[in-house]
């Protein structure tokens, strides 16, 4: 397994597969791997001749009051993980390296891409404003460094999945996207990187996102459809003394129009606040099971 740095050296060693007529996977993370992750990438090696895993803290996903100086770095036990797995290269560009001399704030760096304002003004990116331009513009870059044939993207971060589909539709990126579902610890907590940031007792809080997704569905699968009675069953288990829900929302599962009535193609986000971490979380109807 290789670890690259540099956009120079990544390219050089992707043309020579790319000559062999090899395919490509792409699995981009922000690093802290963890099962979650580690299902990405096991898909992809399953599916790709070559795997490449981009860990990069992107700045410009961060909002100023947001945990980018906090966020979890941790290349070596993320390197050792993925040699495991069979990786063949970790792409871990410095900030320098992505958007030039002091990048945001100089003019090494210009360029956004933003999607539409329609998926991105909802759910996370009421609160994370500027967050979705700065996730379409690194996966972008990513795209561009690496020219994937296949990228994996988690259905933890469904708005950012439903985005980026656009994304490659829209701009007719020669990529194929493919969902991996989410993985979740043994009482049904979604794995993410922003778990260690939870006390022993806010884990325990943090299961209230997963119970109200899961008895949303049941309601739903026992021929409750009417997204108003759906939601009074997710208040009836919040604590909200403790647990601060930012948004309870059904959504269709392509365009996130927000749905009254609900049905297969229907998705309910959640986002709650539990001893100071923002965590989120969602479920699919349509879903068997
Ligand atoms: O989901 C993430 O970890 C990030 O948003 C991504 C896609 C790697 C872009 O920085």
């Amino acid at each position: 397994m290789l670890l690259i740095h540099t956009i120079e050296d990544v390219r050089a060693q992707i043309k020579s597969w790319k000559k062999d007529g090899l395919t490509v996977g792409l699995v981009p993370t922000m690093g802290a791997l963890h099962a979650g992750h580690m299902s990405l990438i096991n898909k992809c090696t399953e599916r790709c001749d070559k795997t490449v895993v981009s860990i990069f803290v992107n700045p410009i996903q961060f909002g100023p009051s947001e945990d980018f100086d906090q966020y979890p770095r941790t290349l070596e036990a993320d390197a050792k993980l993925c040699k495991k797995a069979g990786v063949d290269i970790i792409f871990a560009p410095t900030p320098k390296e992505m958007y030039g001399e002091g990048h945001i704030l100089s003019n090494d760096f210009l360029t956004y891409v933003v999607p539409p304002f329609f998926y991105s003004n909802k759910l996370c990116g009421k609160t994370r404003v500027g967050h979705f331009d700065g996730v379409c513009t690194v996966v972008n870059k990513l795209f561009n460094i690496v020219q994937p044939n296949f990228a994996f993207f988690g259905e933890k971060d469904r708005q950012q999945l439903i985005i980026l589909k656009k994304m490659v539709k829209d701009l007719n990126i020669p990529v194929t996207i493919v969902p991996c579902p989410i993985v979740r610890d043994e009482n049904g907590l979604a794995l993410s990187s922003r778990n260690k940031y939870l006390s022993q007792k806010s884990k325990k809080d943090a299961l209230v996102l997963n119970k109200i997704l899961f008895n949303i569905k049941s309601c739903y699968d026992n021929g409750i459809t009417d997204v108003r009675a759906l939601t009074e069953t997710a208040y009836s288990i919040m604590n909200f003394q403790r647990q601060s829900l930012e948004y309870l929302e059904f959504r269709d599962q392509d365009t996130l129009e927000e749905k009254l009535t609900a049905d297969d193609n229907t998705i309910v986000f959640i986002a709650v606040k539990v001893g100071g971490v923002r965590l989120i979380d969602n479920i699919a109807l349509g879903m068997i099971g």
